[in-house]
């Protein structure tokens, strides 16, 4: 596809975020910047994003990509509402860390990384949350549950779902 063919909406989301790229086309390092109030104002990169990008900062849509897929800090799926992060430190994966993100896994349908279908849930993991006493260890956004095994793990987050969704 060529960046002049993309069809965008006119919607306020894109409004909002010409009005960044007006405002901030002279100052130094603007793709970066622009990319990250892009990420602020959709939550992700998707490519329509980046194609938008690329044509309004008159710069090859490789070019956007390369920065998009360079940092990681840039995300090109959907994130969901809560983010379960799985430790897999030494202390966790000694504890059987896992069988745990295996389960949720397995649970969820997701790889790690993904998202639920209905963006409740993302699946993450992570090194040592500095909680190694209670290994093995998760945290569903900041609360931290530990001593876990594959099914108290299930459990927790099919609960944290019935006791959040719709708030
Ligand atoms: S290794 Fe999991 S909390 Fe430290």
């Amino acid at each position: 596809m060529e960046v002049s063919e993309i069809h965008i909406p006119d919607n306020e989301h894109y409004r909002e975020l010409m009005k960044f790229i007006e405002e901030n086309r002279e100052t130094p390092g603007p793709l970066i910047q622009v990319l990250h109030k892009a990420q602020e104002i959709f939550g992700y990169l998707p490519v329509e994003v980046q194609y938008f990008v690329a044509r309004e900062m008159n710069v090859s849509y490789s070019k956007v990509y390369g920065v998009v897929t360079f940092y990681n800090f840039f995300r090109t799926e959907p994130i969901g509402d809560h983010i379960i992060n799985v430790c897999l430190g030494t202390a966790c994966h000694v504890k059987g860390a896992q069988e745990i993100i295996k389960a949720l896994i397995k649970e969820l349908g997701l790889k790690v990384g993904g998202t639920t279908k209905d963006r409740f849930f993302t699946l993450s993991t992570a090194r040592c949350f500095g909680a190694c006493g209670l290994a093995p260890v998760m945290l569903i956004d900041n609360e931290v549950y530990g001593r876990l095994n594959p099914q108290k793990a299930v459990q927790i987050m099919q609960q944290f779902k019935r006791e959040n969704q719709g708030n």
